[in-house]
């Protein structure tokens, strides 16, 4: 039998103590699953003033006083507690300076909708703090495991100096890339105030991107092995429409590159065990979710009658969600007889322009901006269609999340969407509605062969009914996380330069 693993996962965001977007749910999720096959894993994540909200008890870590983190010419410190992710074993270990992290936001001042300033320093910072900690830990981690740009400067320093790093080989790094598009690039000082040297910071070199640092090609560059959070996804980043760039190097590094699909968390989204919407409801009594329509109708005071479908989103109101080709075709989609219950927030664009969808159909189009885990499940309850043309989509766990809801997705045929929903065309297996291009008409089209299928009632409920048996359990991915964690373990190391 093979040995457990010792893993310390990285992230910005971990569900439900931090929570910005799915990334959170993955964090929420993949260690608990991870650790019921018997591994140690651990999180860190910045110690930010959601986490003390959230009341979790804490301690200071024993044997550690204040870590001096070395940022350039000064040194930052950090105070390292140790928590347990709630409703599990598994430790959290945070990382906080309250100068850094005692904000209302995680990436965003919720105040101005801007991003953080001193963004760099702050994730640089909480970085450089877990890579100091990773030598001190008792039972030290071999396996490091950092997701997204903001932790892209580990699995860098781990490998740039591996003498310097003082870590023993045996330490490997897996890098997941969940959104490419967010790569976390600074002016070129970052990098020298980050430790490196013009090796990797002149023109190509493995941290440099068009004239600055990018924490995400550093990932990339120095991870021991890299995965991405769907199959499509995986294959995407390698082409230039998907790639942002470094669509090269991740091609150039293939081989050691895995789309492994998220799972969904079923202790959180589960329609029968769901302790956030009114009224629980499964498979075989699917009554409960009519009367989650009607009270989420309620709530929002719309009028939407029986033979009305009720369309749902739940998403960051960003370029990515497909809101573009959604603003135009919007009053076609709404003549075919349709309510529309939106949640979100994101670009002040998008709040406009949904505002003032919303102003025309008064009854008919409910828009809320705000983030509301509350409501998130009500929407997912109460709907019957949930929506996501996104114009990319690394994996997407609302889709997912839908169909165990019975409310069937109607999306873009892109990343992890293509991987989990199948067309009410394409097979008998079908799941929902898939729409290939990234336009208007075809979005239009999508929701109009909806709207037909619905007007069958009886076919519609063989429809949901085959949406809500799909089992997207974290299990199955757990699993392939396991197997890539040991081939990254058995294959001898290649620095990148
Ligand atoms: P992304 O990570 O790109 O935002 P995902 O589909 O992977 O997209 O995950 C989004 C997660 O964030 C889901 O759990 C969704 O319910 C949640 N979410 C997004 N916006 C809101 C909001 N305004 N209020 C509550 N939950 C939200
Ligand atoms: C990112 C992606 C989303 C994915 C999530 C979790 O935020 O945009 O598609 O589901 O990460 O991996």
């Amino acid at each position: 039998m093979e040995r457990n693993l010792s893993v310390l996962m990285v992230s910005a965001e971990a569900h439900p103590l931090a929570k910005v977007g799915g990334l959170a749910d993955v964090m929420g999720a993949l260690p608990k699953a991870l650790a019921k096959r018997g591994h140690n894993v651990r999180i860190a994540l910045p110690f930010y003033k959601t986490v003390k909200d959230t009341g979790i008890s804490v301690s200071r870590m024993k044997g550690i006083d204040v870590l001096d983190v070395a940022m350039g010419d000064v040194a930052i410190p950090a105070e390292i507690w140790v928590g347990k992710l709630p409703g599990t074993k598994v430790e959290v270990l945070l990382v906080g300076n309250d100068d850094f992290f005692d904000r209302d936001g995680i990436y965003t001042d919720p105040k101005t909708g801007e991003a953080y300033s001193d963004n760099a320093e702050r994730f640089i910072f909480f970085s450089r703090a877990v890579f100091m900690l990773i030598n001190l830990l008792k039972h030290r981690p071999n396996l490091i495991h950092c997701h997204d740009h903001q932790t892209g400067f580990i699995p860098a320093w781990i490998r740039y100096a591996p003498g310097q790093s003082g870590l023993p080989e045996d330490v490997r790094t897996v890098f997941t890339i969940h959104n490419l598009a967010y790569q976390g690039s600074y002016p070129k000082e970052v990098g020298y105030k980050a430790g490196f040297g013009e090796d990797v910071l002149k023109p190509m070199g493995a941290v440099e991107f068009h004239g600055e640092v990018n924490l995400m090609k550093a990932g990339i560059s120095f991870a021991d092995t890299i995965t991405t959070v769907s199959p499509t996804y995986g294959k995407e980043i390698q082409t230039a429409e998907f790639g942002y760039g470094l669509e090269g190097i991740l091609k150039a590094r293939s081989k050691h590159l895995f789309g492994i699909l998220n799972g969904a968390d079923y202790s959180v989204w589960d329609p029968d065990k769901d302790k956030l919407i009114p009224h629980t409801y499964n498979r075989s009594k699917p009554e409960g979710k009519q009367k989650c329509r009607g009270h989420l109708i309620e709530r929002l005071g719309l009028d939407v009658g029986d033979e009305t479908p009720l369309i749902g989103i739940v998403s960051r109101l960003v370029a990515q969600k497909g809101l573009d080709i959604l603003s135009e075709v919007f009053d076609e989609i709404m003549a075919l007889d349709v309510g529309i219950v939106i949640l979100g927030l994101g670009d002040k664009h998008y709040h406009d322009l949904l505002t003032a969808a919303a102003k025309r159909f008064p009854g008919k189009v409910s828009v809320n901006l705000d983030f509301n885990e509350e409501l998130a499940h009500q929407i997912e309850a109460g709907c019957d269609m949930f929506l996501m043309p996104s114009k990319y989509e690394p994996c997407g766990l609302n889709q997912m999340y839908s169909m165990k809801y019975g409310t069937v997705p109607i999306v873009r045929k892109t990343g992890g969407l293509a991987d989990t929903v199948i067309d009410l065309g394409a097979s008998e297996e079908s799941t929902g509605f898939v729409f290939a291009d990234y336009t208007s008409s075809e979005l239009l089209e999508a929701v109009r062969r909806a709207r037909q299928a619905y007007a069958d009632r009886a076919a519609w409920d063989r429809l949901v009914d085959r949406a809500m048996a799909q089992d997207f359990s974290w299990e199955r991915s757990a699993e392939s996380y396991e197997d890539v964690y040991r081939a990254t373990m058995r294959r001898r190391v290649v620095t990148a330069s």
